[in-house]
């Protein structure tokens, strides 16, 4: 898979790309980013990307002809674009399992008051990651990208994402570690048991009553 993110603010994708799972998918060539500063396509003076909104208003709202620019010059016939937005639909793990799907992606960041609205004429999609706003769109293209490239085959194990919470619509089951007994808090006897059927059994439990506790709405 291959990702394009288009941003004002390359820099802040240093430490993403730079660390942990991502970083070695990567390097393992599991998957390829590119941060390209859509500045770079403005072809006004000061390479200027913004102006303030027809008919007044607060803020500086992003052109369109840099950002059409930009995916234009990214663009195949495999590529999905989507733009970061709070406008749009909610980011879930069923639309991580959908995107990992794709050959390419194209995710666009908004600053400032977001984008001129004759944008929304280039993108297949405006995803949100949530009913809050944030400063611009780089943390949801970064929630997007991270959620997308540890499903990716060779990643992550299978076992590991297939487990998860939200996985078959539950939650996870409850896990511990070393050591047995923190202070009187013991490890229920079932996970020494070395019985891997009743684990599976037990665990399968968990999941169960933690959704029913925690998010009922997901067992509808
Ligand atoms: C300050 S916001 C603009 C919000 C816009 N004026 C509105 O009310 O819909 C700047 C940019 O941050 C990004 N952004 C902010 N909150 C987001 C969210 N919850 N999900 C996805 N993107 C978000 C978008 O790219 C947006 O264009």
């Amino acid at each position: 898979m291959r990702i394009d993110i288009l941003t004002l603010f390359p820099k802040m994708f240093d430490g993403f790309l730079n660390e942990s799972i991502i970083k070695r998918a990567i390097e393992k060539k599991l998957v390829e980013i590119h941060i390209t500063n859509f500045r770079d396509f403005s072809k006004l003076n000061n390479n200027q990307v913004d102006d303030t909104p027809y008919g007044g208003g607060q803020g500086m709202v992003l052109m369109v002809e840099p950002i059409v620019e930009a995916i234009e010059s990214l663009k195949t016939p495999e590529s999905k674009v989507l733009l970061m937005s709070p406008q749009g639909v909610s980011y879930s793990e069923k639309k991580a399992f959908e995107l990992k799907e794709e050959k390419h992606l194209i995710l666009i960041c908004g600053h400032y008051e977001g984008f001129d609205e004759r944008i929304k004429n280039f993108i297949d999609e405006e995803i949100s990651i949530g009913d809050y706003i944030l400063t611009g769109g780089e943390i949801p293209a970064m929630v997007i990208s991270d959620s997308v490239i540890r499903l990716i085959d060779g990643v992550i194990k299978k076992e590991s994402y297939l487990e998860e919470s939200f996985s078959n619509n539950l939650l996870d089951f409850p896990n511990y570690t070393k050591p047995r007994n923190f202070r009187g808090m013991v490890v229920p006897d079932i996970l020494l048991s070395g019985d891997h059927k009743k684990i599976a059994e037990w665990r399968r439990n968990e999941q169960i009553k933690n959704t029913k506790a925690k998010r009922s709405d997901l067992l509808n």
